[in-house]
């Protein structure tokens, strides 16, 4: 999350090189692959704190347990796990017999994820150039999409790594994620007197409308979608709204720098305290979109057509 996070911060002004493979011989999806690994060499500076996440902020896929249960896994099937940051709910699908690969963009969770689960495979990729023609019998992703704006990128990705007749199940922070959170974000600025910087939230929360128009558009027949709310208690009493702050906002605290950091982080306490501090604990206004969509016959879907990978 993406964490097990798709974290693409911090890839700005990123130019792809030209592909090795491209004249190598190699498959289509080799080719993509090898692109993908340039891309990582080149580009990549994600530096999410994996052992942070692992040790406090495993609620995001330990609340993530029935998503597998929606994507059913079935022995031997070819699953993608998008976005899989230390591999738990990787390790969870594996275990139901199913040939899985984890991919993440963040190197970090990667190595945390490889080392966890050395027999599994991992690699560094980014969700919206996804290498893979119609490999996969399903694809699933928790708690990763809301970071990535340009969704219809990752879906066309995901619709063509897709086999005809494959499934997408995922969950993300839909509508109204965390909104009584970034009122208190927007709150503190004002209260501060400080000019409130780009990306406070820079997170996509879509309805089940806009969605699953996406999904649809991709070839993608939504079979299920929910908006649900779903509180979610921080560990760590009094310091786990610091601690959230300071792991999912860390580029953007690095931006403000840290003596406005410190006195920002206070005031959102403060302007949230009412609301989301409850018996000794801070708990997250956390809504989520969980969908369960099927690809189509190939000549249905007209993005299944192979696309240059550029
Ligand atoms: C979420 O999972 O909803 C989320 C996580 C980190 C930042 C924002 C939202």
């Amino acid at each position: 999350m993406r964490s097990h996070l798709t974290n693409l911060e911090g890839r700005a002004g990123f130019q792809p090189r030209r592909l090795e493979g491209a004249d190598s011989g190699a498959s289509a999806p080799e080719a993509g692959r090898l692109a993908a690994r340039v891309w990582i060499e080149g580009a990549m500076t994600n530096e999410w704190d994996a052992a942070q996440y692992d040790a406090k902020h495993a609620f995001v896929y330990e609340k993530a347990k029935g998503l597998v249960e929606l994507l059913a896994p079935q022995p031997g099937e070819r699953i993608l796990d998008l976005g899989c940051g230390t591999g738990a709910l990787t390790a969870e699908i594996a275990g139901r017999g199913a040939d899985i690969l984890g991919v993440d963009s963040s190197e970090n969770m990667i190595s945390q994820a490889t080392k966890k689960f050395p027999a599994l495979k991992f690699e560094a990729l980014d969700a919206k150039e996804l290498p893979f023609r119609a490999e996969f019998d399903a694809v699933f992703s928790n708690a990763v999409l809301h970071w990535i704006p340009e969704a219809e990128q990752v879906i066309a990705g995901v619709a063509r790594a897709l086999r005809p007749g494959g499934r997408f199940v995922a969950e993300l922070g839909g509508k109204g994620n965390i909104q009584r959170l970034v009122a208190g974000f927007h709150r503190a600025f004002s209260a501060l007197g400080i000019r409130e910087p780009d990306g406070v939230s820079p997170w996509f929360y879509p309805s089940v409308a806009e969605y699953s128009g996406l999904l649809e558009k991709h070839g993608l027949e939504v079979r299920s979608a929910s908006l649900f709310d779903r509180p979610t208690v921080l560990e760590d009493g009094e310091s786990g709204l610091r601690n959230w702050i300071r792991h999912f906002r860390h580029s953007f605290l690095e931006k403000i720098g840290e003596p406005n950091a410190l006195r920002w982080i206070e005031e959102v306490e403060r302007q949230c305290r009412s609301e989301l501090f409850k018996n000794g604990s801070w708990e997250l206004d956390y809504r989520r979109l969980r969908i369960a969509t099927w690809k189509g016959a190939a000549d249905e879907c007209r993005c299944y057509q192979e696309q240059p990978f550029t």
